[in-house]
């Protein structure tokens, strides 16, 4: 089978996240306050003060974006750059919402950034990187982009059995139709899950002082009717393979879906553990 090319990747990356922003719109309120630390990790990774000039990479409906602007405040400013236009308008919603005049929202591929060299003080980034066909063009254009000094902060997903929430449906799908057999190379969730990626090519790209870290927490549900729909109706991926499935075959998926989630019931909600990647690294001076 052919390859597809960057392009095509690309093209079908802004159509899955255009088709779940309505999802994304919908969870907001739960998945911000499931997820908000790992917003006040990678401000705080990326070392944001008041006034800096900084670059949020796929930031989806606004993350860590906004917490980005609020931390630099009005004398600083946040450029926010997806590939999906229907998620960047949420993300633009929430920003009026709450006041926030110094972000910018443009549409595009964060592989090219189209700035000048030494334009930024800090980069972030949460769980965007992965889906990048050429992470490592990305990640030269990272270390261009910022000014010497300036430090970029990436949360990426870790392995698969470390976050069963995500990896669960997908043994499920696996058992109900074959899959080809994954290509740990290709852009998905679980690309930069390997200790070192990453890093290594934000080290090959010229920063210094990488850390990485495979930060653990956990995320809950108060049912297995809210984990599954949320699950189609916000994870691009997921939704991509469930369209494969006849209704019989989905019926049987959503099954075993619910078996599996049965020892992550915790009293009356589910409890699935976490695993992030955090990565950061400084541009030299
Ligand atoms: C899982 S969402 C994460 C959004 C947000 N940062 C968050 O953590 O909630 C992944 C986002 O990456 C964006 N994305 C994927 N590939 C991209 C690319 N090449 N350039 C820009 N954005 C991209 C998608 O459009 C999507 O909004």
């Amino acid at each position: 089978m052919t390859q597809p090319s960057s392009q095509q990747i690309i093209e079908g990356q802004r159509q899955d996240w255009n088709r779940v922003a309505g999802g994304w719109e919908k969870w907001d309120r739960f998945f911000d306050e499931q997820m908000a630390f790992l917003n006040h990790r990678l401000v705080a990774d990326a070392r944001l003060r008041s006034g800096m000039r900084v670059l949020d990479l796929g930031s989806g409906t606004g993350y860590p974006a906004l917490l980005g602007a609020q931390t630099v405040g009005p004398r600083g400013s946040v450029i926010v750059i997806d590939l999906a236009e229907q998620m960047l308008a949420v993300a633009g919603r929430k920003a009026a919402a709450l006041g926030l005049p110094n972000v910018t929202f443009r549409a595009g591929d964060v592989t090219v950034l189209s700035f000048e060299a030494n334009s930024f003080d800090a980069v972030t980034s949460r769980f965007c990187l992965m889906f990048l066909p050429e992470i490592p063009k990305a990640a030269a254009e990272i270390a261009r982009a910022l000014k010497p000094g300036g430090w970029v902060a990436a949360a990426v997903w870790s392995a698969p059995d470390k976050n069963p929430s995500i990896g669960l449906s997908m043994e499920a799908i696996k058992k109900v139709i074959e899959l080809p057999p994954p290509d740990p190379t290709a852009p998905g969730i679980f690309r930069l899950a390997k200790p070192g990626d990453l890093a290594g090519m934000l080290q090959q790209a010229g920063l210094i002082d990488v850390m990485e870290q495979e930060f653990l927490a956990e995320w809950s549900y108060a049912s297995t009717d809210e984990y599954y729909t949320s699950l189609m109706e916000m994870a691009a991926p997921i939704q991509n393979l469930m369209a494969k499935l006849s209704a019989d075959q989905l019926q049987r998926v959503k099954q075993l879906i619910t078996e599996a989630v049965l020892p992550y019931r915790r009293g009356n909600r589910i409890a699935f553990p976490i695993a992030v990647r955090m990565v950061a690294a400084r541009k030299p001076l």
